[in-house]
This record gives structure tokens, sequence and C-alpha cells, in this order.
């Protein structure tokens, strides 16, 4: 499985390439307004740090298929590894349809079931993003939707990727790991609470403490 940051600011981007761990980048409408940035200098930027998959999503007020693929378009030319984010509706499946089949890979969001899941990828979605924390936000297994979606498409030989979105804790990032995903989208939050733990802290501090005690603070 491969990991996303699911963020439009750069210092987080940064910082998780820098640790190697990242292999793309998400964004959505709101993470996109929580920068206060203009979406093509913000996008650009991200394009420039990470080399793989970047979506970009539409605008959240264009609804029809027309707009979004004007925008789907114009989003692609930012730079080669733009994936057009598209929410998922009839309107939405019909820009994925024409998007696609113009080469421009799509990834169909706010995926709440297998059967949208599944329409997506009919439509010709290079990726599928499920949000698990959504649904557990709302007391219904998110990670069964993950886990339902990966057996259909590895049943029906579906080649569509799964994204796994709207990931909470580092449990959620292992049960999708477990589950199939192809992909777990996580922020920054997230990436800190997995490299953290309170053993390997108390650990370092013991070999300091041992190794000063006989050989000083060289
Ligand atoms: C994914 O593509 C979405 O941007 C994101 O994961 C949504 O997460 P949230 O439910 O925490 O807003």
């Amino acid at each position: 499985m491969k990991f996303f940051l699911d963020t439009a600011n750069v210092d987080d981007i940064r910082r998780a390439n820098d640790m190697g761990v990242i292999q793309g980048v998400t964004t959505n409408p709101s993470l996109i307004a929580k920068e206060g940035r203009d979406f093509n200098e913000v996008i650009k930027e991200i394009t420039s740090i990470v080399d793989g998959p970047i979506s970009g999503e539409v605008k959240a007020t264009t609804t029809d298929a027309e707009g979004m693929i004007k925008e789907g378009r114009e989003i692609a030319k930012i730079h080669p590894n733009m994936v057009v984010k598209i929410p998922m509706t009839e309107e939405g499946l019909k820009a994925t349809k024409v998007l696609s089949s113009e080469g421009i890979k799509c990834n169909v969001t706010l995926i709440f079931s297998p059967a949208q899941a599944i329409l997506a990828a009919l439509a010709g979605a290079a990726y599928v993003s499920p949000f698990l924390g959504r649904l557990d936000d709302i007391a219904t297994p998110g990670i069964e939707l993950v886990q339902t979606i990966a057996e259909v498409f590895e049943v029906q030989g579906i080649e569509t990727e799964i994204i796994a979105a709207s990931i909470r804790n580092p449990i959620h990032v292992v049960d999708c790991a477990a589950a199939g995903a192809d992909i777990c989208t996580i922020p920054m939050k997230v990436v800190e609470q997995m490299t953290h733990h309170p053993l390997t802290d108390i650990g370092i501090k013991n070999f300091q403490r041992d190794y000063i005690a006989v050989f000083g603070d060289k």
C-alpha cells in the first residue's frame, strides 16, 4: 500500500516528503480553503515537491458535467502528475467518462458505498476515494466499505485503485492496509502519530543515559 498526504499545506508536504514516506498528495476544496491560497499557485508548488499523483478537485460550486470537464482539462494542464478529483454524482460520472477518454486520470471522491465505487470504475476512474472516518462518525464501520470495494475489484478484475480517505488515526491506516486498499491518504497528524511510540522515546533516553554515564557527552 502507498501513502499519499491529505493536505494542501506545503510545509507538511515537504516534511513528509523528506521522511520518504509519501508517494502522492490529495487535496479537496476545504483543504485548499484552509490554506487561503490561490488554487493554481498552491497546486504548482505541490507538484514541485512530490513526484507522484497529485489530486486537485474541481470547484465545489461546479456541479454540471460541462463545467467539471472544462475545469478538469485546466487542472490536467498544470502538470503531467495531476489527477482530477470529481465528486460522485451523475454529472461527476459524465465528466469522469469524458476526461478519462482523453487520458486524464480522475479520482472520484465522496464514495460512501460499494455501489458508488463500481459506477465510478465503470465510468473510467483511475481512483476511487471511499471516506472511512466520516462513516465512523455516524456509527457505521468505514473499514467495511474499503474491504468490500477491495473484494469486488479483485473478483471483477477492476484496475481502478482504491484511495482510502478520511483517515483519522493509525488504526485506520493499518486496517486499510489489511483490507487491501492500494493507497491510504493521510493527514500529517496521523503521520506524526504513526511515527511516535512511548517505548521508542524511553528507549532513546535510556541509551543516551547509559552511553553518557561511561563515555560522557561527546
Ligand atoms: C480525501 O480525498 C479527502 O480529502 C479527505 O480524506 C477527507 O477527510 P475528512 O473526512 O477528514 O475531511
